[in-house]
């Protein structure tokens, strides 16, 4: 039986969504149905089809009371809405259904997993958020709450570790039938840990150990871990709060982490060798991943970040997007994303121009449009002297630009969208370190309407940020300082 706040939500939503206008959203990218949307939760596949939750605000388009919001997909990049799937409504989640997940369960059932939360008055004033894990099982559309809720709460957790932030399960199926869950957690050290728990049917719940140790080294609390096998090695993907900058691999506030190691399952613990970014734009966090029933693993992120959450289009019902769907691998002790491949079906109007140089700002024939799919090859045009800086200036119009622009001479990539349009003063450029020797890269630019995402060099790194500027500024222009010579095809996105 759904609870007169969940029916209360799917009303709501259902009538305020229609007065959203299809053409005031992304049209491939996963938005809130109305309101507000932040992290992916839930990413599963079930009933032949894919499934994505997120933390969902359907009455503002500003954070509050987290529901879930739902939406299924044949091809993750066409959605259709479903009524809100979880609301606040029991004792142990009145203040919040938090982020989670979803596997199958044998009997056929889908089983999510998510934090309840419940604020509790402090002796030294103010309020705390005590955060515990909780179940809900259903069949795709409608969920019930488990009666023994929660199934993980404080006496779960090790010695010394925070029972206010213990947050965003993550389950999985192993070979044997048996699940595990990974928790993120804030130990003694006020950092971030990742808690691992094991169970025989998904419901009974057991701390196996501490799989991961932030030990100050990345941000503070970890959010929204993920753990996987990927290409041989094991992945623990987390998003830090509270990061300090190092170099041009992180940047301050919120971040996003990739940990590339191997993992002592035994033990329980996961060793890491390699760190990186997830995504080196503005606006990512939060991605949750998926195995696809083709062994592909998909990752989408909330395309958007607490830090930035002032840079959205007025006077609309919504806030909040999904990142592409982002086919995941490892090369070179990296990971590497591409767009789904299933976007490539949807390019249409090929526009080519081969090998052409110039020096200046150019505009060529056939190449605009704010959904679209623009491949470039970059080289230097005069071998003898290298360029200063190439860009790419699109969303363009007299008074509006965004743009991605590349200096060889310190391999540094940047998105800026200071001229978007925005009039906050936040975060509005990022630069990046990328490979490239003498002044070639490769760069694959996916603009949809309110976004534009750059995969770097095949997917070596990607930069992602939203951008809310008029559709009528549809320019798309070239700039050479120095002499640039360039490839460049361009898809229309008809999705
Ligand atoms: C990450 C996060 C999660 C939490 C959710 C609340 O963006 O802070 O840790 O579950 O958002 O909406």
């Amino acid at each position: 039986m759904s609870s007169q706040t969940l029916r209360e939500a799917r009303k709501y939503e259902e009538a305020s969504a229609k007065m959203i206008h299809s053409d005031d959203r992304p049209s491939f990218h996963l938005s809130t149905r109305v309101g507000w949307m932040n992290d992916p939760n839930g990413f599963s596949y079930y009933g032949g089809k894919y499934h994505m939750f997120y933390q969902y605000h359907p009455y503002d388009p500003n954070w509050g009371p987290m529901h879930w919001g739902h939406a299924v997909s044949e091809d993750l990049l066409h959605w259709e809405y479903l009524p809100a799937a979880l609301a606040p409504d029991e004792p142990y989640d009145r203040d919040g259904c938090f982020s989670g997940s979803a596997v199958t369960l044998p009997d056929g059932r889908q089983l999510l997993m998510y934090t309840g939360v419940v604020k509790e008055r402090q002796w030294s004033g103010g309020f705390q958020e005590v955060q515990t894990q909780c179940l809900a099982v259903g069949d795709g559309i409608d969920y019930e709450k488990y009666e023994m809720n929660p199934v993980l709460d404080e006496k779960d957790l090790p010695e010394g570790s925070s029972r206010f932030d213990f947050r965003d399960p993550k389950m999985w199926q192993k070979e044997d039938g048996t699940y595990c869950c990974i928790v993120g957690n804030r130990p003694a050290d006020g950092s971030g840990q990742i808690l691992l728990y094991t169970s025989p049917d998904g419901f009974q719940w057991k701390f196996k150990s501490i799989l991961a140790s932030n030990r100050k080294r990345f941000g503070k609390m970890w959010e929204c871990p993920d753990f996987f096998q990927l290409d041989g090695k094991w992945v623990l993907l987390t998003s830090p709060q509270d990061m300090l900058p190092h170099g041009f691999e992180y940047h301050n506030g919120n971040g996003t982490l990739c940990l590339i190691g191997d993992f002592d399952e035994e033990a329980g613990t996961f060793q890491d060798q390699h760190d990186q970014s997830i995504d080196y734009g503005i606006d990512f966090y939060a991605p949750q991943t998926l195995l696809m029933p083709d062994g592909r693993r998909v990752m989408i992120g909330w395309m958007q970040n607490w830090d930035t959450c002032q840079q959205r289009a007025k006077d609309v019902l919504w806030f909040g997007q999904m990142s592409l769907p982002r086919e995941l691998s490892i090369k070179n002790g990296r990971l590497y994303q591409r767009p789904i491949r299933e976007l490539d079906a949807f390019r249409s109007n090929k526009v080519a121009y081969q090998d052409i140089t110039f020096s200046d700002t150019i505009k060529l024939e056939g190449i605009k449009g704010r959904r679209v799919d623009i491949e470039l090859n970059i080289r230097p045009g005069d071998e003898q002297n290298l360029y200063h800086k190439f860009a790419l200036r699109f969303a363009q119009n007299e008074k509006y630009q965004t743009s991605l622009s590349f200096r060889p001479r310190e391999n540094i990539l940047k998105v800026d969208r200071k001229y978007s349009g925005s009039r906050r003063a936040i975060i509005h450029q990022r630069r990046s370190k990328v490979k490239s020797e003498n002044g070639m890269i490769k760069l694959r630019v996916i603009l949809d309407r309110f976004s534009v995402e750059v995969f770097v060099n095949d997917g070596e790194q990607v930069l992602s940020a939203t951008l809310y500027t008029s559709q009528s500024a549809d320019g798309i222009l070239f700039y050479a300082d120095g002499t640039v010579n360039m490839d460049v095809v361009k898809y229309d996105l008809i999705v």
